[in-house]
């Protein structure tokens, strides 16, 4: 009798375990999955193949015409965008020329693109300064900036990182450090594609081709 009642609440205690685990389980893996997906939030960025609802792709900014824009003013065209600064040493001139080498090699298909070259440098970026830039680049090319807010605010849509490098002071030639990525958007500003700024350009552009 007693052996019995003891068996009980054994099986009792197993049972109540169980159900635990079940419980507990999707839990478990539900935060796993969360924890990968903030972790390795920029691995799955460089990944991902289509719409990626972690880039949002929205943002108000000013053009290097003085006109506050917003990404549904580029609705109708696929968009070829990077994020940087004009005092940039070498990452930003070198990628900008890639996208103008991409632009150039898809040729009569490259008027479905505009390209676009956010400054996260505002201060110094001011509208003639980025025009004088980019069109020196391409003759569509676009220069964005805008309030340090409108900034922000645009670079944590697109999960952009950006910051005034370290020891940089209050001197006029400071380096700002930013993502190096390319964003390829839709013609209603939808994630597309993101390139690493050396991808091999023709890689670049067979991917394009493919979308367009
Ligand atoms: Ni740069």
């Amino acid at each position: 009798m007693q052996k019995q009642q003891k068996q009980s609440v054994t099986i009792r205690r197993l049972r109540l375990f169980r159900r635990a685990l079940w419980i507990a389980l999707p839990v478990v893996v539900l935060s796993a999955l969360g924890a990968y997906l903030w972790t390795d939030g920029a691995r799955l960025l460089i990944s991902t193949k289509s719409a990626n609802p972690l880039i949002s792709g929205k943002f108000s900014l000013v053009d290097h015409n003085g006109r506050t824009v917003t990404d549904a003013d580029y609705n109708g065209k696929w968009r070829l965008m990077f994020f940087g600064f004009t005092h940039c040493p070498d990452v930003c001139s070198t990628t900008l020329n890639t996208m103008a080498v991409v632009m150039g090699k898809l040729g009569s298909k490259a008027n479905k693109i505009v390209p676009l070259f956010v400054s996260v440098d505002p201060a110094r970026d001011k509208p003639a300064v980025l025009k004088e830039y980019v069109l020196a680049f391409h003759p569509r090319m676009i220069g964005l900036s805008g309030s340090d807010a409108q900034v922000e605010a645009a670079a944590k849509a697109f999960r952009v990182y950006y910051g005034k490098a370290s020891g940089a002071g209050n001197t006029e030639n400071y380096l700002v450090d930013h993502s190096a990525i390319v964003f390829l958007m839709d013609t209603e500003g939808r994630f597309s594609k993101v390139f690493s700024h050396n991808t091999d350009i023709e890689k670049i552009v067979s991917e394009i081709r493919q979308r367009l």
